[in-house]
């Protein structure tokens, strides 16, 4: 997977992802990052990349053509690479996408090259985003100040779902939000902390029984937590019956 991201602030990309997992990630080659300064791309003598909005209004907002020619650069070389004329994908992050969610991750771990879109100030001019803009995808309903942290949140998101970045490829399916329930709590040494021991089941070595202890758990957490999601969760009879039993008791 080859991450390519269009931002003013591309040291704030590569130093706030080049550490522990995805930094090994990259190390091993499993994943590359490469950050485009959209500033170089500016024809402007003082290299700015921004200006006052038509219609008038506060803030400013970020103009096309330098934009539009970091695109062109990197989309030129993606194609040329790959040997095809596919354009890639093109992610603009903003509040005003759609939601990210574990699916969009694994949708998105299925490509080879990914291009972000990073804004700032007042947006971006909306005749560039008409032109090479493939998503608009948000983390989330609040605003932040620039789209650099949520294009690291799916950068993080999406790689720990491409095979050998986690060292066991087990944990990446069997975790929170897998399957649309949270995932079941966990324990280690010491057995008694303060008083409080871990549950007796985890100690009993019986799998079945961890199992559905575990699944139990999950169930009982997304009730509490998210019940939301259960709407969507895959549960066999007796789990729909634990959790009408959950639903009934409160
Ligand atoms: N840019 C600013 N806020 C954002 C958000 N919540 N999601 C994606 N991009 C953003």
């Amino acid at each position: 997977m080859n991450y390519h991201v269009l931002t003013l602030f591309p040291e704030m990309v590569l130093q706030g992802l080049n550490t522990s997992i995805i930094g090994r990630a990259m190390e091993k080659g499993l994943i590359s990052i490469e950050a485009i300064d959209i500033r170089e791309f500016s024809s402007d003598k003082h290299k700015r990349v921004d200006d006052y909005p038509y219609g008038g209004g506060a803030g400013m907002v970020m103009q096309a053509e330098p934009v539009y020619k970091a695109y062109q650069w990197i989309a030129e070389q993606i194609q040329e690479k790959n040997m095809n004329h596919k354009k890639p994908r093109v992610i603009y992050v903003t509040p005003q996408g759609s939601l990210f969610h574990q699916n969009t991750a694994k949708e998105y771990a299925e490509e080879e090259d990914l291009i972000f879109l990073c804004g700032h100030y007042e947006g971006i001019d909306e005749r560039v985003l008409d032109m090479i803009v493939t998503d608009y995808v948000s983390i989330g309903d609040y605003v932040l100040t620039g789209g650099e942290l949520p294009a690291m949140v799916m950068i993080d998101a999406i790689s720990r779902l491409i095979p050998g970045v986690l060292n066991n490829d087990v944990s990446a399916e069997f975790e929170s939000l897998q399957d649309n329930l949270l995932e079941y709590p966990q324990y280690t040494r010491p057995e008694n902390f303060m008083g409080q021991t871990v549950p007796e089941v985890l100690l009993s070595g019986h799998h079945a029984n961890i199992d559905t202890w575990r699944r139990q758990q999950s169930i009982l957490r997304t009730h509490q937590r998210r019940p939301e999601l259960l709407e969507e969760a895959n549960l066999s009879k007796k789990e729909r019956a634990f959790l009408e039993q959950l639903q009934k008791d409160c």
